[in-house]
């Protein structure tokens, strides 16, 4: 997507240089900055401290780390796997990353290791060109949705979208997936208001999806995560579309903290709630989102502080919450499948179903 008029990814390696190139997101939306990663170590940091994150940018990301992996091993399969593990620890929920770091493995273990360079570097650039064509595939499909609810309404009047936490092109390697629909939709000229919830604690909300949003030119406002609810009693969104980190084979959905409490919220207004996910966030052997999906807990002080641009133009974290009190963080919750009108995936829409997902994605046709 543009940045300044330039084509970004959020995730690339520059070979010659035997690193990986991300945008370091931490600094968005004040400053745009890129981050090299020269070792597995560095983009285990860079993944566990956020400076990428989303659920495809973390697998692609992984995916690269990979390369970086076979490179450092020295031929040792063991080194190798160690080298898996530390990246697949880094994040708990997202089920890309640790499907990332299995793909790459089950590439490597049949190549004898003067091979492994080559090879990981091929398939970490398939793992991101994958998440951008599946994530584009996506808007296509998702397109009819918000062209239908356009039809029904008077011209002008745009379609009021409602979106949760960052699952724009940020978040994985390029489109995103709930924004995806969004962008084309925007780009066929239907008029269209997405409602941006700020996403406490750490704001991939008003920071990330308010940027996107920006230098796509769609229009939208940030609210506070507590507005959603009255905004749905007063007519004023269509439609919900977020994200999934982990999709069980049921249709339950982790995602973003706060997810559940929209679709809890749509379901009382009788609004769609959608949600928008490559099939590398399904999780094939879970059947049970609430009991088996593991939710990362992160340090209490992304709730304790929050961090802005000062008067004086410099970024700043302040403490919000009296000292001494402590804080809880879970990052995520689970939406279960009741809650869910559909899946949005790339091979088409289909219920948050068990039986309607093995439709589209027989277990001969995964990837
Ligand atoms: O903790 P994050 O920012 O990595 O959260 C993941 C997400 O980006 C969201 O839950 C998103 O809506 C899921 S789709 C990538």
């Amino acid at each position: 997507m543009q940045v300044d008029g330039r084509l970004y990814r959020t995730v690339w390696s520059v070979p010659a240089k035997g690193v990986v190139r991300v945008i370091d997101q931490r600094h968005l939306p004040w400053n745009f900055v890129l981050q090299d990663l020269a070792t597995v170590e560095e983009t285990a940091v860079a993944i566990r401290e956020m400076h990428v994150r989303g659920a495809g940018c973390i697998g692609a990301t992984a995916g690269y780390g990979m390369w970086l992996a076979a490179r450092e091993s020295s031929g040792s399969m063991k080194r190798l796997e160690q080298l898996a593990a530390l990246l697949t620890a880094t994040r708990p929920t997202a089920r890309n990353l640790s499907w990332a770091v299995e793909r790459q493995l089950n590439v490597l273990k049949d190549l004898s290791p003067d091979q492994w360079d080559h090879a990981a570097l091929t398939e970490s650039k398939a793992i991101a060109d994958e998440d951008a064509s599946w994530c584009e595939r996506i808007g296509e499909h998702g397109l009819p949705l918000l062209s239908g609810i356009h039809e029904k309404k008077s011209r002008q009047a745009p379609v009021q979208v409602l979106t949760h936490c960052n699952a724009g092109w940020l978040a994985f390697t390029d489109w995103g997936s709930a924004t995806a629909p969004i962008y084309a939709a925007h780009r066929a000229g239907i008029p269209i208001h997405v409602w941006v919830d700020e996403t406490r604690p750490r704001n991939q909300g008003s920071r990330l999806t308010a940027w996107e949003l920006q230098n796509e030119g769609v229009p939208h406002t940030v609210i506070a995560d507590n507005a959603g609810g009255h905004l749905m009693q007063h007519g004023k969104v269509d439609i919900v579309i977020t994200g999934s980190d982990r999709t069980t084979c049921t249709g339950d959905v982790a995602n973003k903290i706060g997810t559940y409490l929209k679709a809890l919220a749509a379901h009382d207004n009788d609004i769609p709630f959608y949600v928008a996910l490559p099939s590398s966030t399904i999780d094939w052997e879970c059947r049970d989102g609430v009991r088996g999906i593991p939710i990362e807990e992160r340090g209490g002080s992304e709730v304790s502080t929050v961090e802005g641009l000062t008067h004086e133009g410099v970024v700043q974290g302040v403490n919000l919450v009296n000292p001494g009190s402590p804080t809880s963080n879970y990052a995520f919750d689970v939406t279960p499948s009741r809650l869910v009108t559909g899946l949005i995936t790339e091979r088409g829409i289909c219920d948050a179903t068990a039986e309607a997902i093995a439709i589209l994605f027989p277990p001969t046709a995964r990837r």
